[in-house]
């Protein structure tokens, strides 16, 4: 019964809604178990955005956003690929692959893409440039129980972690809607100017889980 209580109580301050503003996520290390598991109780989206911004030197796959359902353990996800300038997105267990992006190493990019599933296209947005749209999957929607995590790509529900698809470096201003977000919100989420806040995920109140070697830090970029 005490345990049961510790438990509730432990699992109460893991969801309790944090404002991470001007704070970023530091992956310090590859792995396949360190992660930051996101929380939300919406379990049907017929459209999604994500936004993230994340700072990395790796040159490999990684993922950058990876949202499982049991049905589906690539439901949402966006992938850097090793080729520099590649993407993959992914919905619905279906991928499709943008390219030409003008994306480099050691710098903070905005990164979001938004799906849709009654007409199935996807996009992906580099610092407020659109890519090309892309069908990928449509008439049925995210369904299910889901788990985001970021860090690692889930291969299975939760789990299948794999080292080589970890991510390492910085990530920040993680938000997710539930509809695709007109491209005007999206430039100004880039440009760090006022945007309507994510009504599924809200770095301003993100409820979120950090599981191994994940720190939160400030984004110190000025001498004081
Ligand atoms: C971190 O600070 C740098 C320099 O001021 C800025 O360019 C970058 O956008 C910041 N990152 C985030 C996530 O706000």
């Amino acid at each position: 019964m005490e345990l049961l209580l510790l438990l509730a109580m432990v699992t109460a301050c893991a969801a309790a809604p944090q404002d991470l503003t001007d704070k970023m996520f530091t992956f310090p290390q590859e792995s396949n178990t360190d992660y930051v598991r996101l929380t939300t109780s919406r379990q049907n989206l017929g459209a999604v955005t994500a936004c993230l911004r994340s700072f990395t030197d790796l040159r490999r796959d990684h993922s950058l956003f990876s949202l499982a359902t049991p049905s589906a353990a690539n439901d949402f996800l966006f992938f850097k690929m090793a080729a520099a300038d590649e993407f993959h997105l992914w919905a619905r267990d279906k991928q499709t692959s943008v390219v030409g992006q003008d994306y480099r190493l050691n710098t903070w990019h905005s990164i979001c893409s938004t799906w849709d599933a009654t007409t199935g296209l996807m996009q992906l947005w580099l610092d407020g440039k659109p890519s090309s749209r892309k069908f990928v999957s449509s008439g049925s929607n995210i369904n299910g129980p889901i788990i985001i995590v970021l860090g690692q790509d889930q291969d299975s529900y939760g789990g299948g972690l794999d080292t080589k698809q970890s991510f390492v470096g910085m990530m920040s201003d993680v938000h997710m809607w539930d509809y695709a977000l007109p491209p005007c919100e999206i430039k100004s989420y880039a440009n760090h100017l006022t945007f309507t806040p994510g009504n599924v995920l809200n770095w301003k109140a993100l409820e979120f889980q950090i599981i191994g070697r994940v720190l939160i830090e400030d984004n110190v970029s000025t001498c004081q």
